[in-house]
């Protein structure tokens, strides 16, 4: 890069991705490891129509959020994106990007925004991580590279699981292979750390919340929420899509007991754990993609559906199938603003076509994974 190529910038608000953000000259320029209200000087690293990426080269005069990373390798693991914003600073991002990203796809879209939900604890509240192996090193991979970073503790992760990690060396060391070695370590309901590898033979223990601190409060969250206001005394059905290992299906059961409940997720390891969970006849858990399942299910309008997909989100046919049934009310618990954004969209689009009522009644953000850009929301749609 020539000198020619470095301008100084100064940084707007956080991107989805991460980066920061600036314009100059037309251009909308993002910058890793950037914090809202830096001044910096930049070097482009890539340049295209209407935007650019730079790398930070000098900070002129720091934003006010801005702090040293507490973790010495934060800068060059691909863990954590977010620790050089303060705590607060975080969740003010992570707020309005939330807020914007649903504006943008829907700007006519009228909402209760509720103010975003801390999380009982900001560094050591994850239960379950996924590191790697090789050449006797342990660690993450680094940002946007396949090079390990070796780490001997991670703060992110609770203590019990980090204090394992000479144990887990030891055991990684002995497996036999020269290739990166994909590892899960998680600690289970019986406070045991287990670890295992992943293979293309066997992906792991499949999806968990890895912040069980927030997640009491999200599952109390989608209770309340899905309480029944006025008129009615149950729900005839209530379908949980995306339904993991009945992280919300097994408390839907207990709150909801004059309902059926349907339970529907693809991974049979998941859906054999929701299923020694509760033996109840009213409890049906099907192992089906949740499109071929919607195809043959019968939605009414005394219903509840509470779905809460990965990060790429539902599709047209899933939204649209959701708001022909009519449900009395939907619950959608996202892990991506823009894939939220995108199936409310849809979803609001067919509503009108329907003739239907629906609102997006409320919206709130909860921080699930701090020192991170990645945020989880929930939105509740119902028919006015
Ligand atoms: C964000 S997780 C939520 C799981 C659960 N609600 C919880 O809180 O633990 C999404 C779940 O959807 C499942 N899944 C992904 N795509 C699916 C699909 N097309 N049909 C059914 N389940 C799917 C994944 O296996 C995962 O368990």
């Amino acid at each position: 890069m020539t000198a020619t190529s470095q301008i100084q910038i100064k940084i707007e608000k956080m991107a989805i991705g991460g980066a920061g953000i600036a314009r100059h000259d037309g251009l909308v320029i993002f910058v890793p490891q950037a914090a809202p209200e830096d001044e910096l000087l930049v070097e482009f690293t890539a340049k295209k129509k209407n935007f650019a990426e730079a790398r930070i080269i000098k900070i002129l005069k720091p934003g006010p959020s801005r702090r040293d990373p507490p973790c010495k390798v934060a800068y060059i693991c691909g863990g954590c994106n977010w620790q050089h914003l303060s705590e607060q600073e975080q969740r003010l991002q992570k707020e309005s990007l939330v807020f914007e990203t649903i504006k943008k796809f829907n700007p006519s879209l009228e909402f209760t925004h509720l103010p975003i939900k801390e999380s009982p604890r900001v560094f050591r509240y994850r239960n379950r991580i996924q590191p790697k192996f090789k050449n006797g090193q342990l660690g993450f991979f680094a940002r946007n590279s396949h090079d390990i970073v070796e780490i001997d503790d991670c703060l992110i992760t609770e203590e019990v699981l980090t204090k394992k990690f000479p144990e887990i060396k030891k055991w990684a060391s002995h497996q036999k292979s020269g290739e990166v070695l994909r590892l899960e370590a998680y600690i289970s309901d019986q406070e045991e750390v287990h670890f295992s590898l992943i293979t293309d033979v066997d992906d792991g223990v499949g999806f968990s919340q890895v912040n069980r601190f927030q997640n009491e409060d999200l599952i109390q969250t989608v209770l309340d929420w899905s309480n029944i206001e006025s008129g009615q005394n149950h729900y005839a059905q209530v379908f949980d899509l995306y339904a993991g290992s009945g992280n919300f299906t097994i408390p839907l059961l207990n709150q909801f007991k004059a309902s059926s409940v349907m339970a529907v997720e693809m991974n049979a390891k998941l859906v054999e754990r929701g299923r020694a969970q509760n033996k109840e006849k009213r409890l049906s858990y099907f192992t089906s993609d949740v499109e071929s399942y919607l195809k043959r299910a019968h939605l009414t309008e005394n219903d509840l559906v509470v779905l809460d997909p990965p990060r790429a989100g539902t599709s047209e046919y899933i939204m649209r199938t959701l708001a022909s049934a009519k449900p009395k009310k939907i619950i959608y618990i996202s892990c991506h603003p823009v894939s939220l954004a995108r199936d409310l969209k849809w979803f609001f689009d067919w509503n009108q076509k329907m003739g239907h009522n629906y609102k997006l009644s409320r919206l709130q953000t909860f921080e699930m994974f701090p020192q991170t850009d990645h945020v989880e929301t929930i939105a509740e749609l119902k028919v006015d």
